[in-house]
């Protein structure tokens, strides 16, 4: 059986390699530049190794591809494109439109077409159905399933196997034809009633985060300001042993997805009259944190920051990943360079980014860590200068939140 994932990066290559070992995966990317490079066994995602996808297309069972034609004869279509916001931090569904017209263009029988890319509740019934029978004219019935994402790029522990996945179709037959689908790979399959239940819970997933790692940034604050430390504090609350989760403050969130999903959510709430209050002041407060971090560096250095030269350390937006989108030290650069610093950043996993190249570990007059990547001694980043700011609360030594 021919199946087709539409988009190649951090979930649709993953999920073509677990689903290679089942059925004949096309990956079909609009990025010419990604595609040359999976087609020459060269992976661009953590967690997928370019052993793995040499011998995959090895054996045939793998192709990637731009030609849209390349999906033709699909028995099943996943969706796997990015779920941006607009300029105006409104839910842009761009991406998922261009991939429906992908699908609606070339596939010319009944398939079950399956959504993987977060977006709001009623994406897939009232967005994502009408787009593809619009550039089918409606000739064509397809089924639809939602199984939204919850890959975690870099982690080991959990992954496509163990990690639960929900899922719900249109129908009962989309419903039970995603279940049958995914069975091969996938320990753990959670059905649930309908597919807003599951686009509403990879919302919610992201924004409890988002909330709590707000409410936490602020927390930091206010220790700070009563002179006690954050790390001890959390660490006595987490000796409960129910009811509390110990998140740890940063300079903020990071990545596709925290930043992101719960600005969907707040946009379809208010949509429907419901204010999301709550949400959008948690984004707010990690926002902010870039701008109380490089106060808070100003401060212990005599109030200018002026021809200073500050070190980043780490432009990821988590450790050890090359990751960089929505990375909270752009903000952070921002408001150095706001001040008058001259920024460099040290990071060998990202290496180069936004036309600039990684420095050197040595040499700065501030050094402020913003990521840890495990690679980064502990001991280089206290000697690269003579002050060292760390957000990331795993520097002994250094100042920090
Ligand atoms: N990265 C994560 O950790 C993660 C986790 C869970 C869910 N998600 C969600 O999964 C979705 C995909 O995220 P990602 O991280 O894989 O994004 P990504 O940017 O890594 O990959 C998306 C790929 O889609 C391609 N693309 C864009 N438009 C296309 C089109 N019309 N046709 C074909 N290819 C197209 C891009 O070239 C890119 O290679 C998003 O909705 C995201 O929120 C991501």
């Amino acid at each position: 059986m021919k199946i087709a994932i539409i988009g190649q990066g951090y979930v649709g290559l993953t999920i073509s390699t677990y689903a290679a070992e089942h059925f004949e995966v096309v990956g079909f990317d609009s990025n010419q530049k990604i595609v040359e490079n999976l087609n020459l066994g060269i992976s661009h995602i953590e967690g997928v190794q370019s052993s793995k996808l040499q011998s995959l297309i090895k054996s045939g069972i793998y192709k990637a591809t731009t030609k849209g034609s390349d999906i033709h004869g699909s028995e099943i279509v996943v969706i796997a494109v990015p779920t941006p916001l607009t300029h105006d931090r409104k839910p842009d569904l761009k991406f998922i439109e261009a991939a429906c017209k992908t699908i609606g263009e070339n596939i010319s029988k009944p398939i079950l077409v399956i959504n993987e890319s977060t977006s709001f509740p009623g994406t897939l019934r009232n967005f994502i159905k009408p787009a593809i029978e619009k550039f089918t004219s409606g000739r064509v019935e397809h089924l639809y399933a939602i199984s939204p994402e919850r890959v975690d790029p870099g982690r080991t522990d959990f992954n496509q196997k163990n990690t639960p996945r929900l899922y719900s179709g249109l129908t009962t037959e989309a419903t039970a034809k995603t279940r049958e689908f995914y069975s091969k790979f996938c320990d753990n399959l959670v059905e649930v009633s309908s597919p807003e239940v599951a686009e509403a819970a990879k919302l919610f997933e992201n924004t409890f985060r988002q909330v709590n790692i707000a409410l936490v940034n602020e927390f930091a604050q206010i220790t700070h300001s009563l002179g006690i430390s954050v790390y001890e504090t959390l660490d006595a609350a987490d000796t409960k042993p129910y009811g509390f989760m110990k998140f740890t403050p940063s300079a903020g969130v990071g990545g596709h997805c925290i930043p992101v999903d719960p600005t969907y959510l707040a946009a379809v709430a208010e949509e429907h009259g419901t204010p999301a209050t709550f949400i959008r002041r948690a984004n707010e407060v990690n926002l902010e944190m870039s701008k109380y971090i490089v106060r808070r560096v100003a401060e212990d250095n005599g109030g200018s920051l002026q021809g200073k030269n500050v070190l980043i350390v780490g432009v990821a937006y988590k450790p050890n990943v090359a990751d960089v989108r929505e990375t909270a030290a752009e903000l952070v650069i921002e408001h150095l360079r706001s001040q008058g610093a001259v920024v460099s950043w040290h990071d060998d996993i990202v290496g180069t980014w936004e036309g600039e190249s990684s420095a050197p570990l040595q040499g700065a007059d501030i050094t402020v860590v913003v990521t840890k990547h495990d690679s980064v001694d502990e001991k280089n980043i206290l000697a690269s200068a003579s002050y060292v700011f760390d957000t990331t609360g795993k520097v002994k030594g250094a100042k920090g939140l």
